[in-house]
């Protein structure tokens, strides 16, 4: 095993060069990881030296091997066409390959590619995969009875997930786990392409893992809910995830927390709110 002080220039200079060439993501091996984790520990990627270009470029010493495919282009005239174009770079993703903990179907999005509002969720599930949409299942279901209410169809908005595919685990059947940092990470340029494309007013990102896959924020939905929030220079707004509502009991204050979500969404699209959809889910008098 090399030591630290011998092996992390060759590496963070090559991987900086990369970055430079505009690649986002590296595969990486063990020994490369140490080294990373070492050059983190020492402070050495604080705001300042993140800036520092390196002076020399020269091979990795462990292992890094360069991506095969890690630039996305948008192709096509229409949004519909656009967003055809991503899914089927999303397919041969070569960072979310080379992570090899995710399955292989993908599940992209569904909706209107020019719709004004975008629901974000964290990553397909079983149902999800089965049918290829997201939000498939129950916590489908209840994302669908919510947007009925706020007067609008599955048709009129873009429902997308931060990661594409469905997080792999050991013997699988129905069971599913959150993705991780990585896995989104991983996912997320084309999350970003897709808001290029749809370039919706107003985003809602549905729950903690995908607030954190977007926002890169660990603070807990009940805090950020309730404001607004940027995402690429669009509103965001973060709300409780419909599978955590169907895990609540009947006359909690869930419900009317993500309605309240809703309302503000609403009318930040200066969308019609009745009397009674202001009232939804409020305690009766
Ligand atoms: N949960 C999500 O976050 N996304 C889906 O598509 C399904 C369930």
């Amino acid at each position: 095993m090399m030591s630290f002080d011998m092996a992390q220039p060759s590496v963070i200079d090559y991987l900086k060069q990369l970055q430079q060439q505009g690649v986002s993501h590296a595969e990486i091996d063990d020994e490369a990881r140490g080294i990373l984790r070492e050059f983190y520990r020492r402070g050495a990627a604080s705001p300042k030296a993140r800036k520092s270009t390196p002076s020399s470029a020269t091979a990795p010493s462990a292992a890094v091997t360069p991506p095969t495919e890690t630039k996305i282009s948008i192709n096509g005239h229409s949004a519909a066409e656009k967003i055809s174009s991503l899914k089927e770079q999303c397919l041969t993703w070569a960072p979310t390959k080379a992570l090899r903990t995710l399955r292989d179907k993908m599940v992209f999005s569904t909706g209107n590619p020019e719709a004004d509002l975008m629901l974000i969720g964290e990553a397909p599930g079983y149902h999800e995969e089965k049918k290829q949409e997201p939000f498939a299942g129950p916590a489908g279901e209840k994302l669908d009875q919510i947007v009925k209410a706020m007067g609008l169809s599955r048709d009129e908005i873009y429902i997308s997930n931060v990661c594409k595919f469905r997080p792999a685990t050991k013997n699988q059947t129905m069971g599913s786990r959150k993705p991780s940092p990585d896995e989104m990470a991983a996912n997320l340029p084309f999350l970003r392409a897709e808001i290029d494309v749809v370039k919706p007013k107003v985003i809602i990102a549905l729950g903690g893992t995908a607030t954190e896959g977007l926002l890169e924020e660990s603070k807990a939905v009940s805090q950020l809910r309730n404001a607004w929030h940027q995402f690429q220079g669009i509103p965001l707004r973060v709300t409780y995830h419909p599978s955590y509502l169907l895990r609540q009991s009947e006359g909690t204050s869930e419900k009317r927390m993500v309605w309240e979500d809703m309302l503000a969404a609403m009318e930040k699209l200066g969308l019609p709110v009745s009397e009674k959809q202001r009232r939804y889910f409020l305690p009766k008098e």
